[in-house]
């Protein structure tokens, strides 16, 4: 087994979790306009404050492309 495991976990797992973040964004944004729609403000403002949460998270993936990079490269073996 001359070759080293190589692949892409870091860009892959951030690229996962930023796709999955702004799915949660879109399906809080939906159910806060149904909620509405019907009357139903308490579901309307958990719906807007899960959202907001997400909205964080998707701005911490955001942030961290360079650091992600960095840990791709590392991963194989690649010195920049
Ligand atoms: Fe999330």
């Amino acid at each position: 087994m001359g070759d080293k495991a190589r692949g892409d976990k870091a860009g892959k797992n951030a690229r996962d979790g930023y796709m999955a973040e702004h799915l949660e964004i879109a399906a809080y944004q939906l159910l806060e306009r149904l909620a509405q729609k019907a009357g139903d403000q308490e579901t309307a403002e958990v719906a807007r404050q899960n959202r907001s949460d997400e909205e964080e998270m998707a701005r911490r993936i955001d942030q961290s492309w360079d650091r992600t990079l960095e840990l791709t490269l590392e991963e194989n073996g690649i010195r920049v």
